[in-house]
């Protein structure tokens, strides 16, 4: 991969090429495809998708609905109803809680583990409290994995629901979900994959996989913000009552009542983002441009050169595994005593960008018994140089922090 073409394709990128930007996991760049595509939506395709019986209209939903055929074709769904577009991996989750919840009686269960980003435990927890419904912990190991046993011993013949992420975004690692999905249908219970940090980076096949849900964002994968999927299996999304309601979910509206519309419509109320899925096709159409493989392969050599790195300097304390391939460019760290946000300033100052906090896992943290963190992540289009140069800034931290060594 030539990385100095591909920098070129990032309008960002160019215009700030002394900032290196290692917060991928939170948002990546765009490139000026996904931007020139959203601004032609609006500038030659514009109108209400699904809604105008006039050609543009019907231009603005062809354009929309060829979105979804292209994240369809991207996991391998079997169909388009199974493509949800939604603002993001949060209110996929959110959605998916509350309604796949209203078929939940008191006294099931729900299981989630430690390592999940709030947005797949909350919705969770509430529809856990406003149905009767209890939250079961899968426990980690101390480098975050999630054990079979760990996994079996959360289960129980009232399981209805496993929650996982596939790639944790605090410690970069990956669960067996093929094996774990397998595990939780034996057990009766569906299986809810948080993508949101896995599929941008590996080939993620639901079919292969087996997953009923699987959710993620398209702004984590060159995509703008705004844009969303939730897949589901049909057999479950048809069994699901809508999650808002309004205009495009309905069928048939009476004074009394209202019938709803054929998926994925009934899950999609109102005005839909068009311009988002657009320039979410692009981002698509961008990782097949250069290869998914090649982003794979590039994206793993630069997490071995930063662990390599980043293992050596002596009061830098990184979480999780001593395996750099089980970090997925995912580096949480400490540094002897200085505080996250100082680290995260200092490196600020020096124009590096990582970010600092609990990063959305404050039970992960508990588990871990520390309060936050400092995290650097990788994209395919970082170089070795901008790591180099988080590492020189990192090793002079705590001399610039008053510390004598
Ligand atoms: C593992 C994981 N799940 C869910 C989310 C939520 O994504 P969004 O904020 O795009 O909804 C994130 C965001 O960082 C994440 O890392």
């Amino acid at each position: 991969m030539d990385i100095k073409a591909v920098r070129e394709d990032f309008p960002l990128l160019k215009e700030y090429g002394d900032i290196a930007y290692l917060d991928n996991a939170a948002t990546t760049q765009k490139p000026y495809f996904v931007i020139e595509a959203e601004k032609n939506f609006y500038e030659r395709e514009n109108a209400n998708p699904m809604r105008g019986l006039y050609e543009l209209s019907q231009r603005a939903t062809d354009i929309y609905e060829k979105a979804r055929e292209s994240v369809r074709d991207f996991i391998n769904a079997k169909s388009t109803k199974e493509i949800v577009f939604t603002r993001n991996a949060t209110e996929s989750l959110n959605l998916l809680a509350y309604s796949y919840g209203e078929l939940l009686e008191e006294g099931d269960e729900i299981a989630v583990t430690v390592v999940e980003h709030h947005s797949n435990l909350i919705p969770w927890q509430q529809i856990a409290k406003r149905k009767g419904l209890a939250i079961r912990w899968i426990e980690c190991e101390d480098d975050g994995t999630i054990s079979e046993e760990a996994l079996k011993k959360a289960i129980s013949d009232r399981t209805k629901i496993v929650a996982m992420t596939q790639i944790s975004n605090v410690l970069g690692i990956e669960n067996d979900i093929k094996k774990y999905a397998r595990i939780a249908h034996e057990a009766g219970a569906i299986f809810v994959c948080d993508g949101a940090q896995s599929v941008p980076h590996i080939f993620v096949d639901v079919e292969e996989l087996d997953v009923d849900f699987l959710v993620f964002s398209g702004h984590k994968m060159l995509g703008p913000m705004g844009i969303g999927v939730l897949y589901g299996k049909e057999k479950y999304l048809e069994k699901m009552p809508p999650f808002l309601f309004g205009g495009e979910m309905i069928e048939y509206v009476t004074r009394e009542d209202s019938t709803w519309n054929e998926l994925p419509h009934k899950f999609e109320a109102g005005t839909v983002n068009a311009a988002g899925a657009t320039g979410l096709m692009a981002a698509i159409d961008y990782y097949k441009r250069l290869g998914f493989s090649n982003i794979i392969e590039r994206e793993n050599y630069l997490s071995r050169f930063a662990y390599n790195i980043l293992k050596d300097i002596p009061e830098v304390n990184i979480l999780g595994s001593r395996d750099a391939d089980m970090h997925h460019g995912i580096f949480s760290f400490t540094v002897d005593g200085v505080h996250p946000h100082d680290i995260a300033e200092i490196l600020s100052s020096d124009g590096i960008c990582v970010r600092a906090g609990h990063h959305c896992a404050q039970v992960l943290m508990q588990h871990m018994k520390t309060m936050s963190t400092a995290r650097a992540s990788i994209a395919f289009y970082n170089t070795e140089e901008e790591i180099e140069r988080f590492a020189e800034s990192l090793s002079t931290l705590r001399r610039r922090m008053g510390y004598v060594k």
